[in-house]
């Protein structure tokens, strides 16, 4: 075989075997570039006898344009097996569902829905929100709110305690959201009103008890605050949140060492088949604590017990969202299991407010 024959041969062999165009781009460059095979045979003409030239020149460009038309011919294939693969790779399934939004799966847990018709129903009636934070101080939690120290009632609380800080007082978990009530008044001027919704802390665990939990207290402190408005507040609220006409309420005396009188408040209901509702039947449920704030802790939070008077109450929200929503176990609440939210939770667009009603 000539050389050029040779040399074509091989050069067709590479082209063939070029698999992308990158391949086949060097064995142009390694023919046809500037120091490529058939650049170098072309440069041997200069020095050839006119007669040789002819024939030898028209040889190697019947070669190059071999190559040429080789190079043409597998490139078109490439490009064509490139966009063949990049369609298959690409390929789009139109008849996809479309992933549903966030605002389709998402759901507002049932404390947060309880927290925002709490913060509606009292807005309505004047009341701003207060928090404090979960770590309190002894004085707050107990002290300031008429606890003696050595007072029984401090161990009715399970609490939580941390080890004693460089000064020997110990830090706790808050066990009810009271001390945000001393909070208010060290911060805020009479007339004050504010409910102070929030996370609680006890040690203690079982079907309705869970070590964290939550309470909204309700704080009114003003020259004539009394157990009339409290009542009324309270029989505003139960008939709002229960979405119902009509609540019979009955007030108990109880003990708080922060109120005198202190008050238990049940209210009306009936149970049947596991059912509870409001409003009717002759069963009594309590659901929550009050009374007329105890002059030692308004003296406390720097607040004339001679001029101002007020009255407080509070309340367990997993509770009253137990109630009102038929969880039975208070312990789902905080397990996170997306069944059971997306079960009772609550569509994140529909906010509870008195107009639109609060479950709507
Ligand atoms: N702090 C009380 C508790 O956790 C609840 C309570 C009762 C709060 C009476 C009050 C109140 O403000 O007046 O058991």
């Amino acid at each position: 075989m000539s050389d050029l024959a040779s040399l074509e041969a091989l050069t067709l062999e590479a082209i063939a075997a070029a698999g992308d165009e990158a391949a086949l781009d060097a064995v142009r460059v390694g023919a046809l570039g500037k120091k490529g095979s058939v650049s170098a045979l072309l440069a041997t003409l200069g020095k050839m006898e006119p007669e040789e030239r002819k024939v030898r020149g028209a040889s190697i460009n019947k070669l190059k344009d071999a190559i040429v038309e080789a190079l043409e011919a597998r490139k078109a294939i490439l490009k064509q097996a490139a966009l063949e693969a990049r369609l298959k790779a690409e390929i789009i399934d139109v008849t996809l569902p479309v992933r549903p939004s966030p605002l389709d799966t998402g759901r507002v847990h049932p404390i947060t829905q309880v927290m925002d018709e709490l913060a509606a129903i009292f807005a309505d009636m004047g009341f701003s929100i207060a928090e404090g934070p979960d770590v309190e101080t002894d004085d707050y939690n107990f002290t300031k709110l008429n606890f003696p120290p050595d007072h029984p009632a401090r161990d009715m609380h399970d609490t939580f305690f941390f080890e004693p800080g460089p000064d020997g007082t110990r830090k706790l978990l808050r066990t009810h959201t009271s001390p945000v009530q001393v909070r208010t008044m060290l911060t805020q001027q009479p007339p004050i009103r504010v409910i102070c919704p929030g996370r609680t802390y006890r040690c203690d665990s079982d079907q309705t008890h869970t070590p964290m939990f939550h309470q909204v207290e309700g704080l009114v402190i003003d020259k004539q605050a009394n157990l009339g408005n409290l009542k009324w507040i309270l029989e505003e609220f139960c008939k709002a949140f229960f979405e119902v006409p009509d609540v019979t309420m009955r007030f108990r005396p109880s003990f708080f060492p922060f109120t005198e009188p202190s008050i238990e408040v049940d209210i009306r209901c009936s149970r049947k088949d596991g059912e509870i509702r409001f409003g009717e039947g002759d069963d009594w449920l309590e659901i929550l604590g009050c009374g007329m704030v105890h002059p030692n802790v308004l003296t406390a939070c720097g607040i004339d017990p001679e001029v101002y008077q007020g009255f407080a109450w509070g309340m367990g929200i997993d509770r009253i969202a137990m109630l009102k929503y038929g969880m039975p176990d208070l312990r789902a609440f905080f397990e996170n299991d997306i069944r059971w939210l997306n079960h009772y939770g609550f569509r994140p667009l529909d906010i509870p407010s008195l107009v639109a009603g609060l479950t709507a």
